[in-house]
């Protein structure tokens, strides 16, 4: 299995839902390390439970360098034994620093399809712009925000009475289905499987 490390910053439900697909021998990635920005985040607490390794490395010593608390997460994900880290639910940006480090190594799963929609409140904005289809995306990390190159996508509906809230938690639904499906492919090199569900567009 391939030591890969969990980002977050919150929830962590997509972390949870890497956690437990992980826990399947037959999965291809341990989870070597869960770290955080955020010493508060739920997330630690799911990891924690699951007798995983965890950090938090604060972001508000650091102040307004960046470079050094990159540095942190760096040397933290270096020590984990990471070999690929999955970005799930980390909302602060990274510098090239992190972001070249990781270079074809770091996921990011955002909630939209991409390249509608990057940065934030991509549910309000879905429903704001009138489109019908909506989902969330699994890209490689590069140093353009949630501009690196596409390894999977799912597509859910937009009702006609949608809310950000409901919208969202369909998004999120597959989301959990997503993520650890496109790492799996990423990690096993898989080609596109014809046979994927129609809602489930894994490239
Ligand atoms: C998820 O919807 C994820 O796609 C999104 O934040 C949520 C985190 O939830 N990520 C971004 O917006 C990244 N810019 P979680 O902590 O429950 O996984």
């Amino acid at each position: 299995k391939t030591p890969v490390a969990l980002m977050i910053s919150g929830r962590g439900s997509n972390a949870t839902a890497l956690v437990r697909a992980a826990a399947d021998p037959a999965f291809p990635a341990r989870i070597c390390l869960v770290l955080s920005n955020n010493p508060q985040a739920p997330g630690l607490e799911m990891a924690r439970a699951a007798g995983l390794p965890t950090l938090a490395i604060d972001h508000r010593p650091f102040g307004k360098d960046r470079a050094a608390h990159e540095q942190a997460l760096h040397a933290a994900l270096t020590e984990a034994g990471a070999q690929a880290v999955c970005l799930a639910g980390y909302m602060r940006l990274l510098t090239p620093f992190l972001t070249q480090a990781w270079a074809g190594r770091m996921l990011n799963i955002h909630p939209s399809l991409l390249p509608s929609f990057p940065g934030l409140h991509t549910h309000e904005r879905a429903l704001d712009a009138g489109v019908r289809v909506h989902g969330c995306t699994v890209h490689l990390v590069t140093e353009g925000m949630d501009e690196g190159p596409i390894l999977g996508q799912a597509a859910v509906p937009v009702l006609a009475d949608d809310t950000a809230d409901l919208l969202s938690a369909r998004v999120l639904e597959q989301e959990h289905l997503l993520y650890p499906r496109a790492l799996r492919h990423f990690l096993t090199r898989q080609p596109a499987s014809a046979s994927t569900a129609s809602a489930l567009l894994v490239a």
